[in-house]
């Protein structure tokens, strides 16, 4: 893994944007992209720049089960919002949280990326390590499927949401095998709560305990962390 250090996510944005450039430049078309507070920062730079994404696909991580795309605290409405908006690309995917047929929609989002395999992948990490929506415990190798969010993730995404009690408690989530397909990965942390998933991320073992550590057998990733995500780093 790679590691880069940055004052703030503001710097950390600008990091990541050289890091998308780059891939765009040498032929990338398939960005997966993820939601949350932490690539707001590069989904901004993205957004300011001149670069060219009218020939590029992308595919989101995750989505909400039982919240329709319209819903503004569905991660359609957040990737809307935030950059579909603003910066045109020629398609974009991300999973049905309304789909009346839950099976249908798994089989549907496994297709998509198998047609479309996916050149770079950004990725936030969860208090307790998750990547996408696989909380601690999921099976490296699994595609997309249904997931049952953990009490931590429910409580740290209800601040988006009006209370606890309205935040979905299941989603649907590329699987870790999945992003493990990723040709290249770029991780993104910021902040003193992620300190503790950073550690185990990097320098802990391998397992499913912590789900961001099976970026450990990748061979091409870039963790862009400020100095309080990377606190708890041994050296
Ligand atoms: C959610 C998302 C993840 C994201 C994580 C961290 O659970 N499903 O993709 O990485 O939250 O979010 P934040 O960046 O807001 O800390």
């Amino acid at each position: 893994m790679k590691i880069i250090t940055v004052k703030d996510s503001q710097q950390g944005g600008k990091a990541a944007f050289k890091i998308f450039a780059t891939a765009l430049k040498n032929g990338a078309q398939v960005f997966g992209l993820a939601t949350g507070s932490t690539p707001l920062t590069t989904y901004q730079e993205l957004v300011s720049s001149n670069l060219d994404f009218t020939r590029a696909i992308s595919i989101n991580l995750d989505e909400y089960i039982g919240l329709k795309a319209d819903d503004p605290r569905s991660y359609h409405a957040y990737m809307q919002k935030n950059l579909f908006n603003l910066k045109k690309f020629k398609q974009s995917f991300l999973p049905q949280g309304d789909a009346t047929d839950e099976q249908v929609e798994v089989e549907r989002y496994n297709q998509v990326l198998a047609a479309h395999p996916i050149d770079l992948q950004l990725l936030g990490i969860g208090q307790n390590g998750h990547i996408g929506f696989n909380e601690p415990g999921s099976s490296f190798g699994e595609k997309t499927r249904k997931v049952a969010l953990t009490a931590s993730t429910i409580e740290a995404n209800s601040r988006f949401f009006e209370n606890e009690a309205e935040v979905p408690r299941f989603a649907y989530s590329m699987g870790i095998g999945s992003i493990l397909q990723a040709k290249q990965i770029l991780l993104e942390a910021y902040g003193s709560n992620k300190a503790a998933a950073v550690a185990k991320m990097i320098q802990g073992p391998v397992t499913v305990a912590c789900p961001a550590s099976a970026l450990q057998k990748h061979p091409n990733v870039t963790v862009i962390i400020d100095q309080a995500a990377a606190a708890e780093l041994k050296n």
